[in-house]
């Protein structure tokens, strides 16, 4: 393999948006570990930090004694949460507009909470000197139940809030009550649910970690961090530590999984810097893998009632929820301000429905905070796994097969652009042919035939079917911003003399091949090859501003920048070509990287050409200043709306209970598809996440708040022996306000995948009478849903 120039590159240069083969270009330095994550920085003289954590969930704290910790010969610095407050830095803002203690002042508030840390001259080190410290608690009742936490009388979680007397976080409405009433009295059949989606966490490979190296005389501090807004994490770094943006550079190199856990700023980042301004060194923290499954952004954690209305013959009317959503001790989710709960108010799913209503409280309770989008556009896996089994659960009711109780109630390709019930407006889609092509692939009615034979010899095999719409690209600005910071993002592009060019994004990958995607946009507007096409980004210095990548808007916001930034640099590329080929730039035809004379093909210059010019010398046309670059933030008019259908087949074994997977066949569709490969790849590791998810995943407490998920052996992943070889499918509807018409991809099937797989456990555990079962479904879980024991959620 040749490093420089991967192979597929050469290959269809002039159309790459679409190219079926065309390789990463990152992968070469990551299938030779050369990647450069924040625990490969070294620098000179670096220090070494590590954090002591609470060891219970609710605690005063009463006295803490650093002596020991002190005297250790390679200690350099321990700081408490009363140092902070001396500093003014003991509590900082979340993305959320909530306050969160960077270390402990007066209460703990979840087991895992920071309460100090050190700093020494290696990692190990700082780890035993935590030994040394010694803390008393006085231990207080533990708020762990989320309909305890609203109870009078529960213990006030929050009592730093003033006037706090109780453990609401936020309450939230959508959607028109009384109408939705009114559709619930017409109707003929009612089916009403409770439903959990339990507390997972997104546990990328790599945890989160940071360097910090702050230099005293000129004022300024440079911190590597595992960010997946490296802007927005600057702005509020300028913000609390009173420097301006400039004196502050936030790098966030290569990126070991972000999904959403990368998005909150965590109090480790700021002890980081804290920690190298008072020991005038570069200091570095990395968590472990049980500080990052106990303290970091967890997700969901949303206990849902459903119900739907509908007609005898199989027409939704309505659908309604109430919903409790667990916020943990602090409101660390990262959600649009006007958006408390994320998108969920796209619940309605892909339906056209009369009405529909949704209240929801949020509480605090003593558990870690979060509910970041976990591989999601802001709730949004919460709002489709509640709708595709509440429908799965009138289908049942009604005896209609769940597929075409979806097909007649599916919002037809004329509706749109189509405005829900809860006021969003979804962009584009045409629903039955992504359904049928996955029917076709998954060969449906042939597996109904196999399940009837099977029923009948007592084999327990199931067909689970979603149908999923998602809301992704986050903004427009008006609509939506995150602590004031409009959700539009920047993009540069410089083409260079000889015609190479650099584009430089706001941004930030982290796994998900921007490297070479966006190099496949500029390519494909400017005809310039992406081997010759550097993607620049998760630099503060060297990018322009934007609010990041999470919530899968890189291609629906930035993928649009970058179209639109090609454009601009073409544009001037033709006033240069019309000065070169002595005509007016209206008499100019642009064909895939040349210009040439309208009705003379031969008469033309290529981009390359125009580079030399627009840098050359000679005179360039009136007007025209030299150089070949352009700068632009992109406002996106509207949410991109990505939607797919999901059909999973699962055999459960009688005997054990055990759940496998054994098809999944997966169609859809993003709009247009600029890396097919990349796509599928995005697709299979989502559908491995709903497995997880599904089958496995959760972070449990006990009823002291004790997290039961702290490690890997508890929290179980999926690997390739719980996973099926994933069918894949597509069909493309393009965005209608994307300049290249490409919706975002990146989470829909951690999105979509996790109703298809209960719809099937649930489908085949139908003879036993049951209706729904909680996630995970374990073993356990399943065996007493078998036996109609399926604990309250
Ligand atoms: O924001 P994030 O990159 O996580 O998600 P995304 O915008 O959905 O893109 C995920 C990956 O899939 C990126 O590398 C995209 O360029 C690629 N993709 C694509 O090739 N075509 C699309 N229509 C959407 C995404």
């Amino acid at each position: 393999v040749d490093a420089r120039k991967p192979a597929g590159f050469e290959d269809n240069d002039q159309h790459p948006v679409g190219h079926g083969r065309m390789l990463r270009k990152e992968d070469p330095r990551f299938v030779r570990g050369r990647g450069n994550y924040v625990d490969d920085v070294q620098l000179p003289g670096m220090l070494h930090l590590a954090i002591l954590r609470a060891p219970v969930a609710h605690a005063r704290l009463v006295s803490i004694d650093t002596t020991a910790a002190e005297a250790h010969p390679k200690v350099k610095a321990v700081v408490t949460g009363e140092t902070l407050a001396g500093l003014n830095l003991a509590w900082m803002p979340t993305l959320s507009n909530d306050v969160q203690a960077v270390l402990v002042t007066d209460k703990v508030r979840f087991q895992g909470q920071e309460v100090a840390f050190v700093v020494a001259e290696d990692r190990y080190a700082a780890r035993d000197a935590l030994e040394l410290i010694d803390v008393e608690y006085d231990i207080l009742d533990p708020v762990i139940d989320v309909r305890r936490a609203l109870e009078p009388g529960a213990p006030v979680i929050r009592d730093d809030l003033e006037g706090k007397t109780d453990n609401h976080c936020f309450d939230w409405e959508t959607g028109d009550a009384a109408a939705t009433e009114a559709a619930f009295a017409r109707a003929d059949v009612v089916v009403s649910q409770d439903i959990v989606y339990p507390r997972v966490h997104p546990a990328p490979m790599e945890t989160c970690g940071a360097v910090a190296d702050f230099d005293p005389v000129e004022g300024r501090l440079t911190l590597w961090s595992t960010t997946q807004a490296p802007h927005a994490h600057r702005t509020l770094y300028a913000i609390v530590a009173g420097l301006p943006e400039h004196k502050i550079r936030v790098i966030s190199p290569d990126i070991g999984g972000g999904f959403g856990n990368k998005v909150p700023i965590y109090p480790g980042y700021v002890c980081a810097v804290v920690g190298s301004i008072v020991t005038g060194k570069p200091v570095k923290w990395m968590e472990d893998r049980s500080e990052n499954l106990v303290s970091t952004g967890f997700a969901r954690d949303y206990v849902m009632r459903g119900e739907i209305a509908a007609t005898r013959d199989g027409r939704i009317l309505a659908i309604r929820t109430n919903v409790i959503a667990d916020h943990g001790a602090f409101n660390g989710t990262a959600a649009p301000v006007k958006y408390p709960a994320g998108f969920f108010g796209v619940f309605t799913g892909s339906y056209d429905l009369e009405a529909a209503y949704c209240h929801m409280s949020a509480v605090y309770t003593n558990k870690a905070p979060g509910g970041v989008a976990y591989a999601c556009s802001f709730r949004i896996t919460e709002a489709v796994y509640l709708v595709e089994r509440i429908v799965d659960c009138l289908a049942a009711e009604l005896a209609i097969d769940p597929v075409d109780l979806r097909m007649r109630n599916f919002i037809r390709p004329e509706q749109f652009p189509y405005t829900t019930k809860t006021g969003w407006v979804y962009d584009s889609g045409n629903y039955e042919p992504t359904m049928r092509e996955a029917m076709r692939l998954a060969g449906y009615e042939d597996l109904r035939r196999e399940q009837a034979g099977k029923r009948a010899r007592g084999e327990l095999m199931g067909i689970g079917v979603s149908f999923f719409t998602e809301a992704v690209g986050a903004g427009p600005r008006k609509h939506m911003d995150i602590l004031g910071l409009g959700m539009a993002d920047g993009c540069e592009l410089r083409v260079h003399p000889t015609g190479k060019a650099v584009v430089r994004l706001s941004v930030q990958s982290q796994g998900q091949g921007h490297e070479t995607t966006f190099a496949q946009i500029v390519g494909e507007e400017l005809g310039i090859p992406p081997a010759d096409i550097d993607v620049v980004h998760g630099d503060t210095d060297n990018t322009p501003f934007g609010l990041g990548t999470y919530g899968s808007r890189s291609t629906p916001v930035s993928g649009g920048a970058a179209a639109l930034v090609a454009r601009k640099v073409r544009d001037k590329a033709r006033l240069i070509a019309s000065g070169m080929l002595e005509v007016s730039a209206d008499d100019l035809v642009w064909e895939k990287g040349s210009f040439h004379v309208a009705g003379d093909p031969g008469t033309a210059v290529t981009i390359q050409d125009i580079a030399m010019r627009a840098h050359g010398a000679g005179d360039l046309p009136d007007g025209v200043e030299g150089a070949l670059e352009a700068q632009i933030t992109y406002n996106p008019p509207n949410l991109t709306y990505p939607h797919g259908a999901y059909i999973c087949v699962v055999d459960v074994d009688p005997g054990t209970a055990q759940v496998k997977v054994r098809r999944f066949v997966a169609v859809d569709d993003c709009g247009t598809r600029i890396n097919p490969m990349i796509i599928e790849g995005q697709i299979h590791g989502g559908l491995t996440d709903g497995v997880g998810m599904a089958l496995m995943e959760i972070i449990a407490f006990d009823e002291d708040g004790n997290c039961l998920g702290g490690s890997l052996m508890d929290y179980l992943l999926p690997t390739a022996l719980e996973v099926p070889d994933w069918e894949t499918g597509f069909t493309v509807t393009p965005s209608p306000h994307h300049p290249i018409g490409a919706k975002g991809v990146g989470e829909s099937a951690t999105v979509g995948s996790p109703p298809a797989i209960v719809n099937a456990v649930v489908d085949a555990l139908a003879p036993f009478g049951v209706r729904h079962a909680d996630m995970p479904l374990t073993p356990s879980r399943v065996w007493d849903a078998m036996r109609g024991q399926a604990r309250p959620p």
